[in-house]
């Protein structure tokens, strides 16, 4: 008999760009999903983006901060955390709001997570946390550096994360991805977003040769992510 118990899985910020696609791959693989999201303005978060697994999960629409009883839901689950604020640039004119969505989701889960015993831990870092090292020189011993109000708020919930010594958190710290479910609204949607935009939108595309450059390396496909 299957052990349903090594089957449950916990998405936090399930209804997002990111997050979605991993609750649609586990609930494929036949895993109990229950997500958490706050459905919350200027990220990307919709209805939408669970369609196709939204009977086969539990959705608890609602602030991961209003959750009672997170300890016990996270108990001998897998945990993935892919709650946050995306936009780097609004960020910065409204500080407040990111370090809400990017600091303050986080410290329930941390909390539950002490308390819960999960199985393991996923927390939804990024590369930017990185500063602007060139990405064939990143490993492990890659010193982070906080260029921007973004990545401040994204270190300092990852070190909220490793001060609950036991528990068995990864961070991972990917780089731009795109791909389906990718939000498409907003001014600040970030460089692939807006080039990807503008060309569904059949629009000129502008290119400038002394501009920003991006390697090939930094951009990962959504279901790659996942
Ligand atoms: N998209 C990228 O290119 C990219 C790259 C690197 C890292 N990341 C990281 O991956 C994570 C997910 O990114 P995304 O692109 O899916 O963003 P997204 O905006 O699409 O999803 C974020 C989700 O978190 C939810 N959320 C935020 N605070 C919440 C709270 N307190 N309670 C409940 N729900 C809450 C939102 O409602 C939204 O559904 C973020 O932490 C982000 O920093 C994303």
């Amino acid at each position: 008999m299957t052990d349903v118990r090594a089957r449950l899985a916990v998405v936090f910020g399930g209804a997002g760009f990111i997050g979605s696609r991993i609750t649609q791959a586990l609930c494929e693989a036949g895993w109990r999903v229950t997500v958490i999201d706050g459905f919350l303005p200027r990220t990307g978060a919709t209805r939408a983006n669970l369609s196709g697994c939204l009977n086969d999960i539990q959705l608890i629409a609602s602030r991961a901060e209003d959750v009672a009883g997170l300890a016990e839901l996270v108990e001998n689950a897998i945990v993935v955390d892919a709650m946050g604020w995306t936009r780097h640039r609004e960020a910065s004119e409204d500080p407040a709001y990111d370090l809400a969505l990017n600091v303050a989701s986080h410290l329930p889960v941390v909390r539950a997570i002490r308390d819960g015993r999960p199985k393991l831990v996923f927390f939804l870092g990024s590369r930017h946390q990185y500063g602007r090292v060139l990405a064939a020189r990143i490993n492990e011993d890659t010193p982070l550096a906080a260029v921007d109000v973004h990545s401040v708020h994204k270190i300092a919930a990852e070190l909220h994360y490793r001060l609950v010594t036991n528990a068995p958190v990864i961070s991972l710290r990917f780089g731009n991805t795109f791909g389906p479910g990718q939000p498409m609204t907003g001014d600040d949607i970030g460089l692939i977003g807006g080039f990807i935009r503008t060309l569904l939108e059949k629009k000129p595309v502008r290119l400038f040769a002394r501009s920003r450059r991006m390697p090939a390396s930094r951009l990962t496909m959504s279901p790659d992510t996942t």
